[in-house]
């Protein structure tokens, strides 16, 4: 990590910056594949809580592959590090839950804008457990509750659970952050992709009995209309797994990304990532933008890089993914 906050790619040699942009592209463009495929899914097979839990499950398979073909060097597993897990584990469940729930009632658009605001929530919640940050952050977050607050009076797609899932995704994932600085000190030397791995096994099991809870008795029906909307079973099968295989690609991608680079740069490209996704889906979904709902997105989206500016003068930068 950077203390400076001088971002990696401006000081790394040539070779890195290469490899860096590499894992950067794959990592976009991974994303724009999941938030496409995950959407299509939605609008015939409205089942988020099913779904959610499809995706935990593939990227429980996937590590499980890598470990076992040793593709990955599984960690040493105790039972203090499971049980330090077990906080940042719901709290990532019920960030990528809400998530899935907010992306199945509005444009996925509108979620990321919302999802954009994460930083107010993380300075939010931070300074009451006891941070402080200098004047300049909290500055920096006006514009992002004023950009959000104007893009959703004008989102087209707006529904009430829309905003709430990807209000309380927010929350979700910033108290991940925060139990997994706090609970995970002492396991400080399991790399960031095997943290993922344990995350997205122990959510696994949180979320598929509460999916049953909530939806399990619509599977049947809800999958005999989707196949009957969409004629094709083989393509059904393909949009869910192609929607679970690159929700645990991008993470991977991501965490590989963390690695090498500062919190503060992870939260700039996440930003960056944000707006390429904005873009592609309204394109591929052909969603009708109102001119003050672009306005008030760029508005947010900008906050974010003035946030990430102002925490660059705290010693430790800006977001870090657990
Ligand atoms: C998730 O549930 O993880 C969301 O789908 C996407 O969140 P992210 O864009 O912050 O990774």
């Amino acid at each position: 990590a950077n203390p400076d906050g001088v971002s990696e790619i401006e000081v790394a040699k040539p070779n890195k910056t290469l490899q860096l942009a590499v894992v950067f592209g794959f990592w976009y463009f991974q994303n724009i594949v999941f938030n496409i495929y995950n959407k299509k899914v939605l609008n015939i097979f409205p089942f988020p809580w099913l779904l959610a839990s499809f995706q935990l499950f593939c990227g429980s398979l996937w590590m499980l592959l890598l470990w076992s073909f040793k593709l990955q060097p599984a960690p040493k597993v105790s039972k203090s590090f499971i049980i330090a897990l077990l906080g940042p584990a719901l709290f990532h469940t019920i960030g990528h839950i809400s998530a899935c729930v907010s992306f199945s009632k509005v444009a996925v658009s509108f979620t990321h804008v919302i999802k954009s605001a994460e930083p107010v929530f993380s300075v939010v919640f931070s300074s009451l457990l006891g941070d402080s940050y200098p004047l300049p952050v909290w500055l920096s977050i006006l514009p992002i509750v004023f950009g959000c607050s104007l893009a959703a009076v004008t989102e087209v797609t707006f529904n009430v659970g829309g905003l709430w899932g990807a209000l309380i995704s927010n929350v979700g994932f910033v108290f991940r952050n925060i139990f997994s600085k706090r609970s995970l000190q002492s396991f400080k030397e399991v790399n960031g992709l095997n943290l993922y791995g344990w995350i997205t096994i122990l959510s696994f099991f949180y979320l598929f009995p509460v999916a049953i809870f909530v939806e399990g008795s619509q599977w049947v029906g809800g999958y005999h209309k989707a196949i009957e909307t969409i004629g094709k079973p083989a393509t059904f099968y393909l949009w869910v797994m192609l929607s679970g295989v690159f929700y645990h690609l991008y993470n991977q991608s991501s965490y590989e990304a963390l690695d090498e680079i500062s919190p503060l740069t992870f939260s700039v490209g996440n930003t960056m990532k944000r707006v390429v996704v904005i873009v592609a889906t309204v394109l591929v979904f052909r969603n009708p933008v109102r001119p003050l709902n672009a306005l008030g997105s760029a508005i947010a989206i900008f906050g974010t890089f003035l946030y990430s500016q102002a925490t660059a003068k705290k010693k430790d930068g800006g977001e870090k993914k657990s």
